[in-house]
């Protein structure tokens, strides 16, 4: 976690070990240039490093967890990155949240949130990118899912048996599930890509 006289930067060990290949994958796939709205920013160590790594474009950051968005501030200070904005406070499941996500985004992104938080926050992900999103616009899902109604490995069970036993509305879904709720707001699900440690990246455009 966070060092002594750094009390609000956190570090996430997922986060360092997966920014790499998540990177190398927007790569292929973000604009050129413009704004990239990041959804559940967590510590702030992924927005920073995209910065860094793609200085053409503009990152986002959100959390609406307050520890999370001092930590996404700290880290933004001490990266000395000078396009990473100050975090929003943005809940995916208030009501039209993307009434208040200020600037409209060429691309958004929610890195292992969907597991992580009750259906409905899936639901506002893909309420608010069918909105704000112009056509062809990128929303990029990141984390753990089960494809053909299957998990893809024993850890992946392993892992959704804790996630509901700490909440009964947390767990690994389904990709399936989630394609027919982005079809539902205009979002078509051009590709899954295989990740490390039993994960995909999950490309979705505006259509
Ligand atoms: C496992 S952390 C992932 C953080 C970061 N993206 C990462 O990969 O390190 C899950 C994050 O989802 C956020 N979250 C949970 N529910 C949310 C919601 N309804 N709207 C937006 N973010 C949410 C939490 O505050 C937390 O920061």
């Amino acid at each position: 976690m966070s060092g002594q006289g750094e009390p609000d930067r956190q570090d996430a060990p997922a986060a360092r070990r997966n920014v790499a290949p998540i990177g190398d994958v927007l790569q292929g796939c973000l604009p050129a240039s413009g704004l990239v709205l990041e959804i559940a920013s967590g510590s702030g160590q992924h927005a920073c490093a995209f910065g860094t790594r793609f200085p053409a474009l503009t990152f986002q950051p959100s959390d609406p967890d307050a520890r999370s968005r001092a930590s996404i501030s700290a880290w933004i200070a001490e990266s000395g990155t000078s396009n990473v904005a100050a975090p929003l406070d943005i809940d995916v499941m208030a009501p039209r949240w993307w009434m208040n996500a200020g600037e409209r985004p060429a691309a958004m992104m929610a890195i292992n949130m969907i597991h992580i938080s009750p259906w409905q926050a899936s639901e506002g992900l893909m309420a608010g990118a069918g909105s704000l999103l112009a056509p062809e616009g990128l929303l990029y899902v990141y984390g753990p899912f089960r494809r053909g109604g299957r998990h893809i490995s024993q850890s992946n069970i392993e892992f959704d048996e804790s996630l509901r036993a700490r909440n009964a509305n947390w767990g690994v879904r389904d990709i399936e599930d989630l394609d027919r709720l982005a079809a539902s707001r205009a979002l078509r699900l051009d590709e899954v890509i295989a990740m490390p440690a039993n994960n995909f990246s999950l490309i979705f455009r505006r259509k």
